[in-house]
């Protein structure tokens, strides 16, 4: 237990692009919102990196791991060419905090900014949960005979006993109906076993939960067929990392999805827009805060505080439905003035 403090630490990364345009505007809706953090900002990016070689310098790490709670951005930068900088980075941050939980919630909050054409499918409200310790994340393997024409790849698939059945408690945990597992068992047949066991196994503890399997291509179809079906989605990292971006474009596209990466244990939490640098946007006020600003709003809820949460997420909602928003969602504003419009529903 780490002791208690007056006021929350917030570490704010902003990092590279898109992400440095996104989180002043997450942070003036808190600050809009009430909220009485210690928000310190952190030079972990693509031009320190170049600089000193290290992802994110020892005394910068130290602190991190002490905060309450970490606002990130988004990293990468076309000028890295480099792996080792995202893994330093945001795997890091994921795997070495053990945030073991990434939520990735798909909501829609106006009815337009769905693609779907049935009206009475869009009414999207689901929760994906991603293993993020492990699975094909972990970066083992390796390439034998690298650049001849005999050379092998391999990419370990790694999971455990352990990470498979705390991710799928989780999810019966938070769900109030049901939950439904995706994984690829009928091809993955080692992963899947494990999978499928712990499932059944965990299941048995919440008799008041309905369960559901679906396989991951299955589970992609399904959800762009009627996405209302679901409520609870359980997945390892990388199905969740392909059918969190489906899902996002469900609710108006990349620049609206909100993600939190946590361990309900420590409580340690990481919130991010789903979004990333967007390079080809970046800089120019085009970026739309609202994935990063929905993400505060996880943020401010994880830490205990559920009516401000609700507050933000209502401010969202309502800017939206007036057509205060970026043009990615059918708007003339600029990043910083859908941050003032969410921001003044707060105020006033
Ligand atoms: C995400 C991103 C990351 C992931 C990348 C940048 C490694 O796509 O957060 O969804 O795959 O987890
Ligand atoms: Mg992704």
């Amino acid at each position: 237990m780490r002791p208690a403090r007056a006021r929350r630490h917030i570490a704010v990364l902003p990092c590279d692009g898109a992400g440095k345009e996104v989180v002043p505007e997450a942070v003036k809706v808190m600050k809009a919102a009430g909220a009485d953090y210690d928000f310190q900002e952190y030079d972990v990016n693509a031009d320190q990196y170049m600089r000193t070689g290290e992802p994110i310098p020892a005394q910068i790490w130290s602190d991190l791991e002490k905060a309450d709670s970490i606002l990130f951005g988004a990293v990468g930068d076309p000028r890295v060419n480099d792996a080792a900088y995202l893994a330093g980075v945001l795997l890091r941050l994921r795997f070495e905090l053990d945030l073991y939980v990434n939520l990735r919630p798909a909501k829609l909050y106006d009815d337009r900014l769905s693609p779907l054409r049935k009206e009475e499918r869009r009414k999207i409200d689901l929760l994906i949960l991603r293993e993020n310790t492990e699975g094909l994340y972990v970066g083992m393997g390796g390439r034998f005979k690298k650049g001849t024409e005999e050379e092998v790849a391999i990419q370990e698939d790694v999971n455990t006993y352990l990470g498979v059945t705390r991710i799928i408690d989780y999810a019966f945990k938070v769900a109030e109906r049901e939950v439904v597992m995706v994984d690829k068992s009928n091809a993955m047949t080692y992963a899947g076993a494990l999978w499928q066991e712990r499932w059944k196994e965990v299941a048995r503890r919440y008799p008041h939960i309905k369960t559901r399997h679906l396989y991951v291509d299955a589970a992609a179809m399904q959800l762009v067929r009627d996405p209302t079906q679901f409520e609870v989605i359980v997945t390892g990292n990388l199905f969740g990392d392909i059918l969190s971006d489906l899902t996002a474009e469900l609710i108006g596209g990349m620049g609206i999805a909100p993600s939190g990466n946590v361990n309900p244990e420590t409580k340690r939490g990481l919130f991010e827009p789903v979004h990333g640098t967007a390079p080809d946007i970046a800089g120019k006020g085009l970026v739309n805060p609202i994935g990063a600003i929905l993400s505060a709003s996880m943020m401010v809820r994880h830490l205990g505080q559920q009516e401000m949460a609700s507050a933000i997420e209502g401010a969202v909602e309502s800017a939206l439905r007036a057509g205060e928003c970026t043009r990615d969602l059918g708007g003339s504003l600029s990043t910083s003035e859908v941050g003032d419009a969410v921001a003044k529903r707060l105020r006033d």
